[in-house]
This record gives structure tokens, C-alpha cells and sequence, in this order.
């Protein structure tokens, strides 16, 4: 029946109906929080993302406790290295600066839900995702040699008491190398997060300044899915599916709801996840800061947006401040 017998606005007169028939809901419990973590002794602000450090060891206590005093129990840890080199040996050490952080925060919080960013970018020195010949002149990334560190990685943060490993490389045949290795080594029961849907995008801004791994040279385009495609999308999400990957995700998430949405459609079976990145964030807490867009209100509309597309949780910058949000939300 048409207007004028329906009318769609009946059920918006109140709020208390408006909740009752809302489709979507943003909670606590739907976000995960990256941290960076530091070596050395000292934290410092990360200057590009507000609210965001990048923490030393020292420091990591004290944060983990506050986390989970205010509700999130979930996070997500990138490494800052002392020292970046060909083979980014930090990043699979018995004492690297994530190994040592898994074992702190299990320590004083074994409930902590530890996911791992498992990739090379921050731990090279050429900042590239993997392995680089560096004497070719296409210096390309090798594809089948950074399988081989990416195993070592990925069994080192479950050595270290890692809950899931979460490979963001975009390799190809990563999941299932990362898979293998978990097996062989007794850690069949570590899930693996698979960034499947990485885009070469220029919303990872802020986040390069943050972890310091910006490429030294070229791109990410060669690794990385062009922005432009949607169909490459469903295939990559099918390929680490069969490989073994126990949640998809794409990245970035904000100006990707329709692959999000592809996703869920085509693989309602399997749990999807979305990456807010640095960009989405800093977006917004530079127009807030500017007074020109209410922060709490567009944030948290902006992560409706993702599960409403069909994300079934956010890995945002935002967890704190909707900890501190949805314990008043009126309206
Ligand atoms: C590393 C990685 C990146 C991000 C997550 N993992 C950077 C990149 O690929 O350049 C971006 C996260 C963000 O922007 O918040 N592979």
C-alpha cells in the first residue's frame, strides 16, 4: 500500500520506537584497538593520529589496564623495530619488541585478546611488505621467499602467547603458508585474520608516520588491489577462504562499503571484518578539531555505516572514544 495509507515516518515520531526498529547497532564489544608498540624506554605521540601513542614496554602495563577497565578487550599490535633490515629480523625474535609485548600484556592481563599484525613493512628497512632483491631494478617484492619469512614471523608471535595472527602483506598464498606453519608447530588452534581485501590506498597516510614504515621506494601497487576493482575483491576472499582463513577483511573500510557488502553477500558463512584506518580516523578528528564536524556523531555514524554494510567487527582508532561514548547514548 502506497501513501498516503503508509507512511514511513510513524515510526520515527519517538525515540523509543526509532530504537526499537533500528537495524543496526554499533558496540563496544564490535571494536578491536591497534596499538603501536616501541622499543626503547620512551613512548611518544603520534603526531598525524590524536589520542594515539606509539608506547614503549615500560609504558604497556599501565594501557592494557586502562583498556580493560573501560571495556575493550581486544587489540591489535604493529612493532616499531630498533633496527630495520633486508630480512626483517625483529619481527621473528625469541626478544622482538612484539614478542616481548605479548608476553607483558599476557602477563598482567591473560584475558587481553592478542591479535598480531603479521607483515614486514615496518620491520624492513626499504619499508616494502615483504622480501626485496634489491640488486634487480624492478626490485619487486618476492613473492614465494617472504612466504617463507612470513611463517617464521607469524610461529614466533604464537610462541609468544599470540591469540590470532592477522597477515596484512597481501602475498599471495599467504594464509595458507601461514596456516601450515601454525599446524606444524602445534598452533592449530590460532585463527588467522586475513587482511584479503588490502587496497593500494592513500588513506594509510597518518598511519606511516605512526609505525614509520613508508615505502623507500615505488609503491605498494603490486601488491596491494587496485582501488578500482570490486570483482578482483570476491576472488581474493575466495582464494584465502580455501586457504584456510577464518575471517576476511577488507581495508580500508569507510570508501569500501560496497566490497564489504560483496563480501558478506557472497560469503555470509564466514566472519567479516573491517579495517576504519588511519586516514578515516585522522579525517574526522582534524575536521572536529576544526569545529566542523561533531566528532562523537560522525564517528560513530561512520561505524554504523561499516557493520550496516556488513562488517561484523571494526578494527577503529576510534575503540577508545566509543568506550567513553556509548556509556551515555541517548538519542
Ligand atoms: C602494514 C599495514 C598498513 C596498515 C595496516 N597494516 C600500512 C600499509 O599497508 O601501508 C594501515 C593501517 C592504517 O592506515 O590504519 N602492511
Amino acid at each position: 500500500m502506497p501513501f498516503p495509507q503508509t507512511r514511513l515516518r510513524r515510526l520515527r515520531s519517538h525515540a523509543t520506537i526509532r530504537r526499537l526498529v533500528q537495524e543496526t547497532h554499533v558496540q563496544l564489544a564490535d571494536c578491536m584497538l591497534p596499538l603501536f608498540i616501541r622499543h626503547g624506554t620512551r613512548s611518544f605521540d603520534v603526531s598525524t593520529m590524536p589520542g594515539h601513542k606509539q608506547l614503549c614496554l615500560a609504558d604497556l602495563p599501565q594501557e592494557i589496564e586502562h583498556l580493560i577497565q573501560i571495556g575493550i578487550h581486544s587489540v591489535l599490535l604493529f612493532g616499531i623495530p630498533e633496527t630495520k633490515d633486508a630480512l626483517g629480523l625483529d619481527s621473528y625474535a625469541p626478544d622482538g619488541s612484539i614478542q616481548r609485548a605479548i608476553k607483558i600484556i599476557k602477563k598482567i592481563c591473560p584475558n587481553m585478546y592478542v591479535i598480531t599484525d603479521v607483515c614486514f613493512c615496518e620491520y624492513t628497512h626499504h619499508g616494502h611488505c615483504g622480501f626485496v632483491d634489491e640488486t634487480t631494478e624492478a626490485k619487486a617484492v618476492d613473492n614465494d621467499r617472504t612466504l617463507e619469512l612470513l611463517k617464521k614471523q607469524a610461529v614466533s608471535h604464537a610462541q609468544a602467547g599470540a591469540d590470532m595472527v592477522a597477515p596484512s602483506g597481501h602475498i599471495d598464498g599467504m594464509v595458507h603458508a601461514i596456516r601450515s606453519a601454525l599446524d606444524a608447530h602445534h598452533y592449530q588452534h590460532i585463527p588467522i585474520l586475513s587482511y584479503s581485501v588490502k587496497y593500494a590506498s592513500a588513506f594509510y597516510g597518518p598511519f606511516r608516520a605512526a609505525t614509520e614504515g613508508a615505502p623507500q621506494f615505488g609503491n605498494r601497487k603490486t601488491y596491494q588491489m587496485n582501488p578500482a576493482n570490486s570483482g578482483e575483491a570476491i576472488r581474493e576472499a575466495e582464494l584465502d577462504i580455501l586457504e584456510g582463513a577464518d575471517i576476511i577483511m577488507v581495508k580500508p573500510a569507510g570508501v569500501y562499503l560496497d566490497v564489504i557488502y560483496r563480501l558478506k553477500q557472497n560469503f555470509p558463512q564466514i566472519p567479516v571484518a573491517a579495517y576504519q584506518v588511519s586516514g578515516e580516523f585522522s579525517m574526522i578528528k582534524a575536521a572536529a578539531e576544526k569545529g566542523w564536524l561533531d566528532e562523537k556523531k560522525v564517528a560513530l555514524e561512520s561505524l554504523l555505516a561499516i557493520k550496516r554494510a556488513g562488517a561484523d567487527f571494526i578494527i577503529t582508532y576510534f575503540a577508545r572514544e566509543v568506550a567513553h561514548w556509548l556509556q551515555d547514548n541517548t538519542d
